[in-house]
């Protein structure tokens, strides 16, 4: 399987043959050949000059990563309402985009920040696709960790420097480089294609699905897809087929109706901040199980197969203690750390507040003490059964002469992918023709709310192609993307589109 001739037509000049074709080439079995993609019979599918399209990658290499930093330039952080103006200059710099490749493009207000909507439907029979993406980062703090400024694209080494690089202007963008590289070399788009590309993704999507419901028809597609997500390693591309929901909250805790005096009134009153500590320390025992009634009654169990693929990926614990700076790993007994970050549910506290935080000390009896935390769920769970479980499990918690509120914020189911779609083969195929390589086939334990929405509301299921690396350092200081991973994503996309366009779609997507 490994070191292969990465696809049959590799050097410039030759006409690329059809996925038939060069399927009959392959000698080793990809995720969807059980089930064959269903070849376009009844059209006649367009040869294309894959030298003029790879010309027009090499030509423009420099000119992509320019629009880039264009992009990288612009503040956009969703979070932060001091940004609104920015997160829409990003909003309309992406939508200056579709504009100029002459796609129908429509700046779509929401109660929050505004959804960039474009499409393209020219390919009459060919399969419809759906790119979302978003153009919103997290915040760049801490700033006095940052080597350049957050958005100041500084190229070191190879990588592109900035907020958002790979999170998720610089993946989401060979999407668009793609096409663009098929419409100005080849003078067509092989399919059709609509761009979702959102300003909230950072915030938990809140505005999405309404969007989403509400504009069923326009969205209607064969497939979903997104580069929101991580290679395995460096040299090794990846598809993710699995992401991890999420229940996030923040708990307020209430004592006396000042700070007191902790010598004077200590003993006597509760402290928030020591019933707050308790109340964490409750979530989870000594064996990493998280103690909430009945989480774990609806966790599909890892099967034999999934742990035995997961453990041949060949993952270094010591590689990935070292890249972390820590001495040690813990976390819920009985799982390996690939099987707990991937496919087992976690808590994390995210942040925690109380009393005295300045110079020197102050014997303080705080009046209030509160926490941000999440879980991150495994696909079944359902977020708001775990709300519930939550709140009365912290009011039975919650010691005399406290107050209790507990505020829900973003939830979302997590979500499996099925590997045995025609459109996961062309993606694969896709990747090691842009990659030179064959993608494995991973789970990752981030969150993208919209996949299992997309799912419920289009029917559609997404294909996850990741371009990241995981150590981009995505949220925290010195994001990067890799360059050669730009560049290699946009082969990628170029070349799914034409791997894609080779399957019938539904039918009822345009
Ligand atoms: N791109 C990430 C999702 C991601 C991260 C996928 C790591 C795979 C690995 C996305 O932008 C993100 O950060 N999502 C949030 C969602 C939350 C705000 C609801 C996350 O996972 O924290
Ligand atoms: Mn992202
Ligand atoms: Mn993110």
């Amino acid at each position: 399987m490994e070191g292969r001739a990465p696809s049959p037509v590799q050097e410039g000049g030759i006409l690329w043959k059809s996925s038939e074709e060069s399927e009959a080439d392959s000698d080793s079995p990809t995720p969807g050949e059980g089930a064959r993609p269903s070849m376009k019979q009844d059209r006649e599918v367009t040869a294309m000059d894959q030298a003029k399209l790879d010309r027009y990658l090499e030509e423009y290499g420099a000119k992509f990563e320019a629009d880039l930093c264009e992009l990288l330039k612009i503040p956009s952080v969703s979070a932060d309402s001091r940004h609104r103006p920015d997160v829409r200059r990003a909003a309309e710099w992406v939508a200056g985009q579709f504009r100029s490749l002459g796609l129908t493009v429509e700046l779509c207000e929401t109660a929050g920040h505004p959804i960039v909507y474009a499409e393209s439907l020219a390919a009459p029979g060919a399969p419809t696709v759906l790119v979302y993406g978003h153009y919103d980062v997290q915040p760049p703090d801490p700033l006095d960790e940052w080597t350049s400024p957050p958005f100041e694209p500084t190229r070191r080494d190879g990588n592109l420097y900035a907020r958002g690089a790979t999170d998720d202007k610089g993946q989401m963008l060979t999407h668009v480089k793609s096409a663009e590289a098929w419409l100005r070399s080849e003078g067509r788009l092989p399919i059709n294609l609509k761009y979702l590309i959102e300003g909230e993704e950072e915030v938990g999507s809140e505005h999405l699905e309404k969007f989403i419901a509400e504009q069923r028809q326009r969205l209607a597609c064969d497939v979903i897809v997104i580069s929101d997500t991580s290679q395995f390693a460096p040299g090794q591309p990846a598809i993710t087929y699995g992401l991890k929901g999420i229940a996030y909250f923040e708990l307020r805790l209430t004592g006396p109706n000042q700070d007191l005096h902790s010598g004077t009134f200590g003993g006597g009153v509760t402290n928030p901040a020591n019933a707050l500590a308790k109340m964490l320390a409750a979530l989870v025992d000594d064996q990493g199980r998280i103690q909430v009634p009945g989480f774990y009654d609806d966790v599909v169990p890892l099967s034999a197969a999934e742990r035995e693929q997961f453990a041949a990926l060949g993952f270094s614990e010591e590689e990935f203690m070292a890249q972390i700076g820590v001495d040690g790993v813990t976390g819920e007994a009985g799982y390996t750390t690939l099987e707990r970050r991937w496919a087992r549910p976690t808590c994390d506290v995210n942040g925690l507040w109380s009393g005295y935080q300045g110079e020197g000390s102050k014997t303080v009896l705080p009046a209030r003490a509160g926490a941000k935390f999440s879980f991150r769920l495994v696909p079944n769970q359902d977020p708001l059964k775990i709300h519930k479980a939550l709140e009365a499990m912290l009011r039975r918690l919650c010691p005399p002469g406290i107050k209790l509120e507990l505020i829900p914020f973003h939830g979302a189911p997590g979500v499996v992918v099925p590997l045995d779609s025609p459109y996961m083969a062309a993606a694969a195929k896709a990747i090691e023709h842009g990659f030179g390589k064959r993608p494995v086939f991973i789970r990752e334990g981030g969150s993208i709310p919209v996949v299992s929405t997309f799912r419920q509301l289009l029917g559609a299921d997404t294909l996850l192609l990741g371009w990241g690396q995981n150590d981009d350092n995505t949220h925290s200081p010195n994001e990067k993307f890799c360059l050669a991973d730009y560049h290699r994503g946009i082969k990628a996309s170029a070349y799914l589109w034409h791997e894609l366009s080779q399957i019938s779609h539904k039918g009822s997507a345009t």
